[in-house]
C-alpha cells in the first residue's frame, strides 16, 4: 500500500462523504501501510478509491458492489449502511494481504436482523467497552446491537424523572459486602447511539417487564402488588418481584420511562421484555385476582397479556414498536408485536402462524454463555453450544410457512458468569465469526472447510487489535 491514499469525496455531512471519514479513519488507524489520506477534490482525476451512492446494480438496502483494478478500488451501494460493509470488505482484503488480488464482488445479506445482544445488568461494562463491541459487530456485518439495559440484578440506564432507578437500582451489595455497579448516562447513551449508527448499527434497548424487576422494585416499591421493601439480589435466577398489572400509575410509570427510552434510542423498535415472569404476587393480591374476574381469565398469566398490550399502545402512540421475548406469545400478543423466540422452535412456528415478525435467537444455537466445550472452559452457565453448532445455525428452517416474517437472527450474551470485558470476549470470539457467515450468507454459499481455514488469520488480526478469544480446538 502507497504512503497516502486519495478517496473520493462526497458533499460534507452526507452519507457518501461520511462513508469516506470512515474508510480514511479507518485505514489510518490500521496498520496496512497509509499514514495519510486525502480527499479527492473535483479537479483531481485519479482518486485511489472511489465511493458512490447509487441504485445502479444494487437491490438490496445494505448491498454492496466492490471492484478492485490495479489502477482503482471502487465501492458502490445504495445507502450508507451498504458502503459500511464494502468498507468493511475491503479492509478485511487489505488485511490479508500482502499480495491484493483483483475482484468484482456484489454481495448482499441474507436476513436484515443480524443481532449480537449484550446484558449489562448482571456484569456492568464501561462506555469504552461498548464502543469496542460495537467495533466487533460491524466487522463481522452484524447490524444489531440489543442492549439489555435492566434486569433483577441491576438498573443500567439514567432516567432523569425517576433518579433513584441508578441512585438505587444501579448499586448491589455482594456477599463480600462490597457495592458492585454502574449506569449509562443520557451522555453516555448518545456516544453509543452515535457510534453504532457510523458503523451501521442500530442500538435496541430493552427495559425487561413486568417481571425481572427486582432493580427497579428496589427503587420504587409502590410498583409491585405489595408496596414492600425489596433487595437488589446478588445471585443469578428468576425472582417473583413483579410489576402490578392492575393499576394506573403502574402504567403511567412506565409510560415516563418509555418517553425518556425513545428519546435517547432513535431506533424503531423497544424491546419490552416478558421473559420468565412469576404470577404469585398477582395471585395474591386483590386488586389483581379482581382484574382477572372481570376479564375471565383462566389464569393468571393474561394479566401479563394485559400488561404488555397497554404498554405495547403506549409505544405505538410515541411511533415505536414492540419487541418481546416469546413468552408474550402464550396471552394474547400485542398484534404488531416482533416476537424473539429463545425458547423451543415451537414458538417460533406458533409465532408465525399467528402472523408475527419473528427473530429466531435459539438457546440451542445462539446462546454465547453457554460452555464452547464439553471440558476444560471457565465457569460458564451450563449448557454446550460449539463454534460448528453456531456456524451451522439457520434462523429459516421452517420452510413450509412464510418465511419472510423471519427478520433474522441473534446471539445472546448473558453475564451472570462474565464478571470482566476479557471473558465477555472469550465467549464472544470466536463464536461471533460463525454467526456472521449464518446470517449474512446464503445456505448454498457457506462452506464450513474454507471458514475454518480462514479463522486462524482473522484471529490473529482481532488479537492484534485488542481482543481476547477462545483458541481453536
Ligand atoms: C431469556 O434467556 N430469559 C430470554
Amino acid at each position: 500500500m502507497p504512503e497516502s491514499v486519495n478517496i473520493s469525496s462526497g458533499v460534507i455531512g452526507s452519507g457518501l462523504y461520511r462513508a469516506g471519514e470512515l474508510l480514511a479513519e479507518k485505514i489510518v488507524k490500521s496498520n496496512l501501510g497509509p499514514r495519510e489520506v486525502k480527499f479527492a477534490t473535483a479537479s483531481d482525476s485519479r482518486p485511489d478509491i472511489t465511493l458512490r451512492i447509487s441504485d445502479d446494480n444494487i437491490d438490496n438496502i445494505e448491498g454492496y458492489y466492490l471492484e478492485i483494478t490495479e489502477k482503482i478500488v471502487r465501492l458502490e451501494a445504495s445507502s450508507y449502511i451498504g458502503l459500511v460493509w464494502a468498507i468493511q470488505t475491503l479492509l478485511q482484503i487489505l488485511a490479508a494481504g500482502p499480495e491484493i488480488p483483483c475482484l468484482v464482488c456484489h454481495d448482499r445479506p441474507r436476513f436484515s436482523w443480524r443481532g449480537m445482544h449484550l446484558d449489562v445488568a448482571r456484569h456492568y461494562f464501561p462506555v469504552e467497552f461498548i464502543l469496542k463491541y460495537l467495533e466487533l459487530l460491524s466487522l463481522h456485518k452484524l447490524n444489531v446491537f440489543h442492549w439489555h439495559l435492566t434486569d433483577d440484578q441491576g438498573w443500567r440506564l439514567e432516567i432523569e424523572k425517576y433518579p433513584r432507578l441508578t441512585e438505587i437500582g444501579a448499586w448491589r451489595t455482594e456477599a463480600n459486602g462490597c457495592q458492585y455497579g454502574g449506569f449509562y448516562t443520557r451522555r453516555d447513551i448518545k456516544t453509543v447511539v452515535n457510534y453504532a449508527a457510523k458503523l451501521g448499527i442500530r442500538v435496541i434497548p430493552e427495559i425487561d417487564l413486568p417481571g425481572h424487576a427486582s432493580a427497579l422494585l428496589a427503587a420504587y416499591p409502590e410498583h409491585s402488588c405489595t408496596g414492600e421493601p425489596v433487595a437488589i439480589p446478588n445471585s443469578w435466577g428468576i425472582f417473583d418481584n413483579t410489576l402490578c398489572p392492575s393499576r394506573d400509575t403502574t402504567y403511567r410509570f412506565i409510560e415516563h420511562i418509555l418517553d425518556e427510552v425513545t428519546e435517547m434510542f432513535d431506533s424503531p423498535f423497544i424491546h419490552i421484555g416478558g421473559d420468565e415472569c412469576p404470577t404469585g404476587q398477582w395471585e395474591r393480591h386483590a386488586s389483581c385476582r379482581e382484574l382477572m374476574a372481570r376479564h375471565n381469565f383462566d389464569g393468571f398469566g393474561d394479566l401479563q397479556g394485559i400488561f404488555h398490550r397497554r404498554i405495547a399502545e403506549i409505544l405505538r402512540t410515541i411511533g415505536r414498536r414492540t419487541i418481546g421475548w416469546d413468552e408474550i406469545l402464550t396471552h394474547d400478543p400485542p398484534a404488531d408485536a416482533i416476537i424473539m423466540c429463545w425458547r423451543d422452535s415451537k414458538f417460533a412456528i406458533e409465532a408465525l402462524q399467528k402472523g408475527h415478525d419473528v427473530i429466531l435467537s435459539p438457546t440451542d444455537h445462539c446462546y454465547f454463555d453457554y460452555y464452547q466445550a464439553e471440558e476444560g472452559e471457565p465457569k460458564a452457565i451450563g449448557g454446550h453450544l460449539s463454534l460448528d453448532k453456531v456456524y451451522a445455525f439457520d434462523p429459516s428452517p421452517l420452510s413450509e410457512i412464510e418465511t419472510g416474517k423471519i427478520l433474522g437472527g441473534q446471539a445472546n450474551v448473558w453475564t451472570e458468569y462474565m464478571e470482566t470485558t476479557s471473558k465477555v470476549e472469550y465467549m464472544i470470539i470466536p463464536r461471533i465469526c460463525a454467526l456472521s457467515e449464518a446470517l449474512w450468507s446464503p445456505v448454498k454459499t457457506k462452506d464450513r472447510r474454507k471458514f475454518q481455514q480462514k479463522l486462524p488469520a482473522h484471529l490473529k488480526s482481532l488479537a492484534e487489535t485488542g481482543y481476547n478469544y477462545r483458541a481453536l480446538d
